[in-house]
């Protein structure tokens, strides 16, 4: 038993609550995890009596663990009649056939029979102190207006309606409200441009789309409605635009906009639920891949809703009563699986949070875990490192008691990040879960898991995979690795029910994509080191993908829109190391041979078109302007060679003689250390 550190059993018990304890059994002088007690379906698997036995069994009698999981976490009104029938060669999955069951009822009825008081959300709105809890009753009853309205509307089930919102209650009824009539939700994050909006919704082929008057964060309005209405331009499926009043300011309102609230007050506060096959599409989640334009990824019901469930107790030790506050976004995966449908098939209160972690100052986080008394806080190692420069007095001013687990996700956390969240944040009790996972695997894959006593942590490092999840390294020819202490490709070698199923529009890609590096095995892009002991800690992307402050942008993408520039003969996109964001922007940029001029305007003009066609947050750091990139005689873009220049790595070059023209490089050089 050691925790970061090495510390004692002695030590390992005070990170555990008395009701964690409950799960554990002293034998032969250790703890062993009553396992029943710790997950009430393991009573009937054979042989298990500890929590390895547990894993082990997840992993291999995957089906006999997901069905018994899914009969006793889901409320079906019909029972599956097969587990499972995948195969990943094929790109086919499929999960819980036969049963069908509504999502809404799992989130909201089942809880409001029990509990109708309880609170399901708390928004943590932009103006600190001016929370909104919403009880179980309440958010049923606005899913069921919205549904009702939707339905009034036209919107039937298998369409898909596009969310526009900053995270705030009415965001997630209208997801709950798709789920409820059988359409699917595709949330755009409210920090996409209008051309990155419209691209979405002409790809989901929405009629109708949801969106507010104005964002707020951060104490700055955000023109939210008026990106729409420049995105709905250029899209001929848009029938209608619902908006809700996040401000008391009047917006111009078209023929085809609708005022939210005032449309779902017209309506019922019963919503008949649609009986959906567990199969159907729940949403589309736009990401980013190495090449070619932003992909749909496919989420359909019950896997989906169990993995994000089964996920949200475990890796995270929620129980009954706690406050969860997970601060990304709704417009991303974790805000999917972590802000709305994990929290609340568990029954949880969870936390939709509107600001930035530096608004009104660097102690906003920690106000708030005080103030609602979060027992689960979730957030991203950009913030954590940028928090960690204003000091540790932002954190020690406020009580954070309450806290049990500290998480992070979504790229990764280096190890001054890691001890000090572990340590100011944590107070050196609270473990912290470095949860790796993605768009494409719908909840965490491998984790740390605290409420399991034996679980060592290590700074920096996922750690294990979570139930049913079977990951293998691969070398560069496609075999699996087998030792410890060593790197490759990162797979998953056996389908588990929360993965995607599909790209929207196009299941060649998805094959392409994840299933036919290795056939076999789902790919995901990321390399990994497996040590000594067994435990993964992820090494990066393996694709020309960065994660800037945890936003997913792949380079490809950056530089089909520099290039749109009249002015840009072409260009190449690398990420680079950042202090804060872990990934920065560089642009290469080579001019057509008639412009001469390299002015801070041409750099402006270029940032100005990335932000307007894809997001701020894509924009280049750095744009060097080059005669030339270095290129294979047969017209490659070596980025090794880039990368290499931009890390001042230049013993590191490697081979050069495959160049074009190697003094390109010389001139690179020269120019990138003008540059910075
Ligand atoms: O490269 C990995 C990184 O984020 C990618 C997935 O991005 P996205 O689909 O936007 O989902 C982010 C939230 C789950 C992965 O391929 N990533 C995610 N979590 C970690 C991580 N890299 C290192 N450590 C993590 N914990």
């Amino acid at each position: 038993m050691r925790l970061p550190g090495g510390c004692s059993p002695k030590c390992v018990i005070t990170i555990f609550s008395r009701r964690v304890l409950r799960s554990y059994v002293p034998v032969q002088g250790r703890w062993r995890c009553n396992v029943a007690a710790f997950m009430p379906e393991a009573a009937g698997f054979d042989g298990v009596s500890t929590r390895t036995a547990l894993q082990d069994y997840s992993v291999s009698n995957s089906e006999s663990f997901w069905a018994a999981v899914a009969r006793q976490r889901l409320s079906w009104i019909k029972p599956f009649t097969t587990v499972q029938d995948c195969d990943l060669s094929q790109g086919r999955i499929k999960w819980f056939e036969g049963g069908k069951l509504n999502v809404s009822v799992n989130c909201l009825d089942r809880h409001v029979h029990t509990c109708p008081e309880r609170v399901a959300l708390i928004w943590e709105r932009d103006e600190p102190g001016s929370e909104v809890k919403i009880t179980y009753s309440h958010l049923l009853e606005m899913t069921c207006r919205l549904g009702n309205m939707l339905r009034r509307y036209g919107v039937q089930k298998g369409d898909c309606v596009t969310i526009y919102m900053p995270p705030c209650p009415l965001a997630v009824a209208s997801m709950l409200a798709c789920a409820r009539i059988g359409a699917a939700h595709n949330v755009v994050f409210a920090g996409f441009s209008a051309e990155a909006l419209a691209e979405r919704i002409r790809d989901a082929k929405s009629s109708t789309v949801i969106t507010v008057n104005q964002g707020v964060r951060g104490g700055k309005i955000i023109k939210l409605k008026k990106t729409v209405d420049k995105a709905v331009e250029n899209c001929p499926s848009v029938q209608q635009v619902f908006v809700a009043a996040r401000t008391d300011n009047p917006v111009t309102m078209t023929p085809k906009d609708f005022a939210l609230e005032e449309e779902m007050m017209k309506e019922d506060v019963v919503c008949e639920p649609a009986v959906m096959d567990s199969e159907d599409v729940l949403f589309l989640l736009y990401t980013s891949g190495s090449t070619g334009k932003p992909k749909g990824l496919v989420h359909t019901q019950a896997g989906y809703l169990l993995y994000a469930a089964l996920t949200h107790r475990y890796v995270f030790n929620y129980h009954d009563g706690d406050v969860f506050g997970c601060v990304a976004d709704i417009g991303w995966i974790t805000g999917h699986s972590y802000s709305v449908y994990g929290p609340l098939a568990n029954g949880a209160t969870t936390v939709l949070f509107e600001s930035t972690p530096i608004y009104p100052n660097p102690g906003r986080y920690w106000e708030v875990v005080q103030r609602l008394k979060i027992n689960q806080f979730y957030g991203a190692p950009t913030a954590i490192r940028l928090l960690l420069k204003y000091g540790d007095e932002w954190v020690q001013k406020y009580d954070r008691s309450t806290l049990k687990t500290l998480g992070s996700v979504g790229e990764p956390i280096n190890t001054e990040a890691w001890e000090w969240y572990h340590r100011v944040v944590g107070d050196r009790r609270i473990p912290v879960v470095d949860t790796w996972w993605q768009t494409e695997t719908g909840g965490i894959c491998i984790t740390p898991r605290p409420s399991e006593p034996d679980a060592e942590i290590v700074p920096g490092m996922a750690m294990r995979p979570f139930f049913g999840i079977k990951p293998v390294l691969m070398d560069s020819e496609g075999k699996v690795l087998t030792s410890n202490n060593t790197s490759g490709a990162l797979c998953i070698a056996q389908p588990w029910p929360g993965m995607a199923r599909t790209i929207h529009n196009n299941h060649q890609r998805f094959i392409e994509t994840y299933c036919q590096p290795h056939p076999g095995y789902f790919f995901t892009g990321d390399g990994a080191y497996r040590s000594k002991e067994g435990y993964y800690q992820i090494t990066g992307r393996l694709d020309d993908v960065i994660n800037v402050s945890g936003h997913r942008i792949g380079t490809a993408e950056i530089e089909d829109v520099v290039n749109l520039c009249s002015a840009v003969a072409e260009s190449a996109v690398i990420g680079y190391a950042h202090d804060i964001k872990g990934e920065g922007v560089y642009a290469f940029v080579v001019l057509k041979k008639e412009v001469n001029t390299q002015s801070a305007d041409l750099s402006k003009q270029l940032n100005d078109t990335v932000s307007m066609k894809i997001a701020k947050y894509a924009c280049p750091d750095y744009i060097q302007f080059v005669k030339r990139l270095p290129k294979t005689r047969s017209g490659k873009i070596m980025r090794r060679v880039l990368r290499k220049v931009v890390e001042r790595d230049l013993n590191g070059l490697g081979d050069l003689s495959t160049l074009d023209d190697p003094a390109a490089v010389q001139e690179i050089i020269q120019g990138h250390l003008e540059l910075c």
